[in-house]
């Protein structure tokens, strides 16, 4: 990919590359201020920029068929009202440092594109690392989570520092408020499977707004359990939360808190089990994640509902629905002798992440 977006644009000054990412573990917890489990994928978007003399921003994307190009005039950069486009993406990382001249720059991603993968921040993390290359990367990290609510979504922090922060054959576990991260080593013996269900997750229209109210939800159930104005489920407090939240008034308000108090334990349950080695105990927790997303969260959908039953049944230690939901991939665990079983029973077109040094890939495979 790399070589095709320098194909587009030979005389490139600048180029960066960030990663997608699938979350072993910790979903919609984020933005409720508790941790999550993600690695990075060796799939990656790339942006290549060159110097322009005309005060004109144009970004266009190798496959520029799927993906309209657009021309911004250096002037309205900042100011630019998001469209509903992919280039709402690159502008987010964009005018956190809006150039001084003008540019030509060409997109280019090999990471599954509405996949719940992460395809979106990719583009927002590579924009801000050519907008703003001598920041921290912990910097950039916060800077992206923030730039990125440009497109409207009120997503927490996960995808970016993800992208930015991953270390190779690791899970990184990341804290919010400050961001922290540890590199969680994944036990030689763990194949990680992602599975697409062929039901698009999208980022905009309905799954936007659907994101948006279990943000809502979350914050109106944060400040009925007592944390203080502004506050996060996370800021709840008092041991035994998830306890207390079942018995909120509101129904549909205690599952949500209920879903993320659980969710949040299991994150730290997760870690414990690949220091372990224990793949069984980890499959469980992604089970009883994908319950808790399907029957309290409510972002599931019935075609992921039953790839996450079938690669159980073919052999997979545990799967759950991956990223915001509502379509997507699968993430699923299983041993390394069994996956090769798992791909023979498995109806499904199966991508095989198999972390560890320069051996690490993410291979789509059949
Ligand atoms: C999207 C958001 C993340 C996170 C996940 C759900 O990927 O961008 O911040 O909330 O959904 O875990």
């Amino acid at each position: 990919m790399a070589r095709a977006v320098l194909e587009a644009l030979p005389d490139a000054h600048w180029m960066a590359r960030a990663p997608g990412r699938v979350n072993l573990i910790g979903e919609h917890t984020d933005y409720n201020g508790f941790p999550v489990l993600p690695l990075a994928l060796d799939r990656a978007a790339w942006i290549a920029a060159a110097p322009r003399t005309e005060p004109i921003v144009r970004i266009r994307s190798v496959d520029a068929a799927r993906w309209p190009e657009e021309e911004i005039a250096l002037r309205d950069l900042a100011s630019r009202v998001r469209r509903g486009s992919w280039v709402d993406y690159v502008v987010a990382g964009l005018r956190t440092a809006p150039p001084a001249h003008g540019l030509e720059l060409v997109v280019g991603s090999d990471v599954p594109v509405a996949a719940g993968l992460s395809s979106s921040a990719a583009l927002v993390v590579a924009a801000l690392l050519l907008a703003q290359p001598a920041r921290s990367r912990v910097e950039l990290a916060e800077l992206a989570a923030r730039a990125e609510q440009y497109v409207g979504t009120h997503s927490g922090g996960m995808d970016q520092a993800i992208s930015l922060l991953a270390r190779a054959g690791h899970a990184l576990r990341i804290d919010f408020r400050p961001l922290r991260t540890r590199a969680v080593a994944l036990p030689p013996d763990l194949v990680v499977l992602v599975a697409p269900s062929g039901v698009l997750a999208e980022k905009g229209g309905a799954a936007q707004a659907a994101y948006n109210q279990r943000v809502a939800e979350c914050a109106r159930a944060a400040g009925s359990l007592g944390a203080p104005v502004g506050g996060l489920l996370a800021d709840v407090p008092g041991e035994r939360r998830a306890e207390r939240a079942a018995s909120l008034g509101e129904a549909l308000l205690a599952r949500r808190a209920r879903f993320v108090f659980e969710e949040a334990r299991r994150v730290d349950e997760a870690e414990r089990c690949l220091a372990r080695g224990d793949i069984e105990g980890l499959g469980a927790l992604l089970d009883a994640s994908h319950a808790g997303l399907r029957d309290l969260y409510e972002v599931s959908h019935p075609v992921v509902d039953a790839l996450v039953a079938e690669l159980r049944t073919c052999g997979a230690r545990g799967a759950r629905i991956v990223g915001a939901g509502f379509g997507g991939c699968a993430v699923a665990v299983a041993r390394r002798s069994d996956v090769d079983a798992i791909r023979a029973r498995c109806s499904r077109e199966l991508w095989t992440f198999v972390p560890g040094g320069p051996a690490e890939r993410f291979a789509l495979e059949r």
